[in-house]
């Protein structure tokens, strides 16, 4: 018999490829969706109609519809993707994250509790380093003191602890992946790999001027989603439920992958200034020299800080130590290397923008709001 996986969160970029892993593995996968007002889900539209994968709509606002669908399913394994996943959205939106990311969880360990599941169903959570928040040391191991430091790491916080007391109290088989940034083509275009990648692809091709960042000091552990799945899926099928960090062990500024995506992108930048009056000038632009119709970048400012884009409380400093995840579940942590990954969400970007040709004029109007902190 295969087994069965629910996915909650399936339409995000790490369930999207979640789905995919388990099909290859012979699960049946059923994801949750939401009802939405746009019907086109980007990341899945691929795995649709395909005889093993099965959508089905539930909210974690919405404990009927967590209890329905796991009872319908009866999944021998969860994985609880879903979440309002963007920090600094978290600010704007306290109530909703807190719902979903701290309530959700429970909503779904009581589920599988009520449907007397215990037994039967393993339970991973997507947690996340974010609940080091304000660092108390590093690198961040299973072992570092947690110091949350948004609303969005407050309810994530509640998600780890909720999930560590079922297993506790009712000796389920439930833990958390402390998964440090993860990133990929499919990266929503509003986290700042994405954004930096997008107008790096945009402005090379003559379809946006400038990129506008918060800050650029930040420095983040960013490893390849697509292997990061794998790891999730190696949580539950240890003897014993434990939690896990799940990091590259390799840490860089928001300023080095913005200069390393601008480089693949054909463009060398040189940043002059510090704080708000920080610019990144192009000191070289190799593609103009192939492109006819688009005049040289060469002393344009092309990236600028912008106010918009701080945030009331900053995450800075995060650099996972995966010792445990390689030791106990055999993972290679830089199976995709940093300067891979910059290469491989570049090259997809120039493609994509290229292919759009007069639709990505419009989609850089998207860009604009970006810049102007319409959405963040
Ligand atoms: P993502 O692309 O933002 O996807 C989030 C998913 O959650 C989407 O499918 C979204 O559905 C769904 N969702 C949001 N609110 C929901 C609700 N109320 N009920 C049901 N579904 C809801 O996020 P991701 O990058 O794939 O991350 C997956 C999980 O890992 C998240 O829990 C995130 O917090 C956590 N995490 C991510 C990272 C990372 O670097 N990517 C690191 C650590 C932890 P819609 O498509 O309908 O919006
Ligand atoms: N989004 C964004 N936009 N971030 C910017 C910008 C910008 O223009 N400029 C600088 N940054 C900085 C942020 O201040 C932050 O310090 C860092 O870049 C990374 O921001 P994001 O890419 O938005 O990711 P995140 O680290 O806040 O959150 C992501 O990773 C977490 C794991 O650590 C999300 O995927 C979370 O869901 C996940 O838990």
């Amino acid at each position: 018999m295969a087994k069965v996986a629910l996915i909650t969160g399936v339409t995000g970029q790490d369930g999207s490829y979640l789905s995919e892993f388990l099909l290859e593995k012979g699960y049946e996968v059923h994801g949750t969706i939401r009802r939405s007002s746009v019907d086109f889900r980007e990341r899945i539209a691929h795995l649709e109609g395909k005889p093993h994968f099965h959508l089905h709509y539930a909210d974690l606002g919405d404990s009927m519809s967590v209890l329905g669908v796991i009872g319908k399913v009866r999944p021998d394994e969860i994985y609880n993707l879903a979440a309002q996943s963007h920090v600094q959205v978290s600010f704007d939106s306290p109530e909703f994250t807190a719902d979903v990311d701290a309530v959700g969880v429970l909503r779904i360990l009581e589920a599988v509790r009520q449907l007397g599941m215990t037994k039967k169903c393993r339970i991973y959570q997507a947690s996340t380093s974010e609940l080091y928040g304000k660092v108390e040391e590093v690198p961040q191991n299973e072992n570092t003191p947690f110091h949350p430091y948004s609303p969005y790491a407050v309810a994530k916080q509640y998600g780890f602890w909720i999930v560590k007391e079922y297993r506790e109290a009712y000796n389920m088989y439930c833990c958390s992946g402390i998964l440090f940034n993860h990133e990929s083509e499919r990266r929503g275009e509003t986290f700042v790999t994405r954004k930096i990648t997008l107008a790096a692809a945009r402005i090379s091709q003559g379809l946006q001027d400038c990129l506008y960042l918060g800050n650029m000091d930040s420095l983040r552990d960013w490893g390849y989603a697509k292997d990061y799945v794998e790891c999730m899926w190696l949580i539950l099928q240890q003897d014993k439920p434990e939690d896990f960090v799940i990091a590259t062990g390799v840490q860089h500024s928001v300023r080095e992958f913005t200069e390393l995506a601008f480089r693949h992108a054909g463009i060398e930048l040189e940043f002059k200034g510090e704080g708000l009056d920080e610019i990144g000038i192009c000191v070289k632009d190799v593609r103009s020299k192939k492109e006819k119709g688009r005049e040289s970048l060469e002393g344009k400012v092309l990236v600028r800080v912008s106010p918009d884009f701080y945030r009331p409380t900053d995450v800075v400093n995060l650099w996972g130590d995966p010792t445990k995840a390689k030791a106990k579940l055999g993972w290679n942590p830089v199976k995709t290397t940093f300067e891979q990954l910059v290469q491989l969400m570049v090259e997809h970007d120039i493609a994509k923008v290229a292919s759009e040709g007069a639709a990505a004029k419009v989609r850089t109007n998207l860009a604009e709001y970006l810049e102007k902190g319409v959405v963040k």
